[in-house]
């Protein structure tokens, strides 16, 4: 590594040109993308279980045809992701070995249980919400693979928030007993969604370097404020309520104040120790050793091939 191409990556950066996977890039930047797009990627493939749990039981003919299209889009961008991470050196077996083994990541919200219908249209509604505050942001990430799909990846969450808002829509507006159901699940869902953007920025030790590489363009605390801004007035205009009794807007910041998120309880979940953790690495480990007769075959069969050639 030699002083010239730190050089030459700094002005790439500085000038907003992205970074593509032939050029050279110091090992930490290497390093903390194969990490975030790793986690990233694993989100996608552990965030099908919640919702995969009501696919059988939707309400309607339509509910689950537009449902099991949302979940197989989950997996699309999961492929997309592991691809993104593979042009950066990453081996995608390694990493599924690591997220089953517990030494990587994935995010704190999918260790929350789905235990209603409306939890289904929450998700859509306020996880992919939540997602896509996030992800429009990462649309102009340093690293060329991983904004591209990016902006593929957003198109589908923007489907998806929409679906979920809409079934929301109709729970809010049923018989009591659905309107319950759908308070309820934002009472459940509320805050875990905004630990979804991560520790406050005092406390997030990645935050600094990444902002400086541009692959983040925002802040934690920012990202979580958009959200939170952008989605108390659809609470509102769908007759619900938010759990927060501090809530409230500020006239002279145009932002809503809102109170102390519980720290203790995302740290543990991201520990291990939420309530679904246990049953979401054995689903995971489940597909892993089941699958693999097929991972076999399949390169079995492209080694044949390449051999007839
Ligand atoms: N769940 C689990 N782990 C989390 C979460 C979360 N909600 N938020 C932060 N963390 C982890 C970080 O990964 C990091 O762990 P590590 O250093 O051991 O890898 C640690 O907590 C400290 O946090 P930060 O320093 O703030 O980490 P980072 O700069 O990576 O920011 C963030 C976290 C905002 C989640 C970032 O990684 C990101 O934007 N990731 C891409 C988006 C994403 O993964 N979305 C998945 C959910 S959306 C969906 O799949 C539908």
């Amino acid at each position: 590594e030699s002083a010239e191409q730190q050089a030459k990556f700094d002005q790439t950066i500085a000038a907003e040109i992205s970074i593509e996977p032939r050029d050279w890039m110091p090992e930490a930047y290497r390093k903390t993308l194969i990490r975030q797009i790793g986690q990233h990627a694993h989100s996608e493939v552990v965030g099908m279980l919640p919702e995969g749990n009501w696919i059988t039981r939707a309400p309607t003919l339509r509910r689950k045809a537009v449902l099991l299209a949302k979940v197989q889009d989950e997996a699309g961008h999961a492929l997309y992701l592991y691809s993104a991470a593979e042009t950066l050196g990453a081996d995608r077996n390694d990493m599924v070995e690591k997220l089953i083994d517990g030494k990587m990541k994935y995010s704190s919200i999918f260790n929350y249980p789905t235990l209603s219908w409306a939890d289904v249209a929450a998700i859509g509604w306020l996880v992919d919400g939540a997602a896509i505050v996030n992800q429009v942001a990462l649309c102009r990430a340093s690293y060329g693979p991983y904004a591209r799909a990016m902006v593929r990846v957003c198109k589908e969450e923007s489907f998806h928030q929409r679906q979920g808002f809409e079934a929301m829509m109709a729970l809010a507006g049923g018989t009591k007993a659905q309107k319950q159901m759908a308070q309820d699940s934002v009472n459940r869902f509320w805050w875990p969604v905004l630990t979804m953007f991560g520790p406050c920025d005092d406390d997030s030790p990645n935050s600094a370097q990444s902002m400086a590489w541009n692959i983040k363009r925002f802040s934690n605390d920012e990202l979580r404020q958009k959200f939170v801004d952008n989605t108390v007035p659809q609470v509102e205009a769908l007759g619900l309520t938010v759990p927060d009794p501090d809530l409230k807007w500020n006239e002279e910041t145009g932002h809503y104040e809102f109170g102390e998120i519980n720290w203790d309880e995302f740290y543990a979940v991201v520990a291990g120790q939420g309530p679904c953790n246990h049953e979401r690495i054995a689903a995971r480990r489940k597909a892993w050793e089941e699958g693999r007769w097929v991972r076999e075959a399949a390169s079995a069969y492209a080694a044949r091939r390449q051999q007839a050639a």
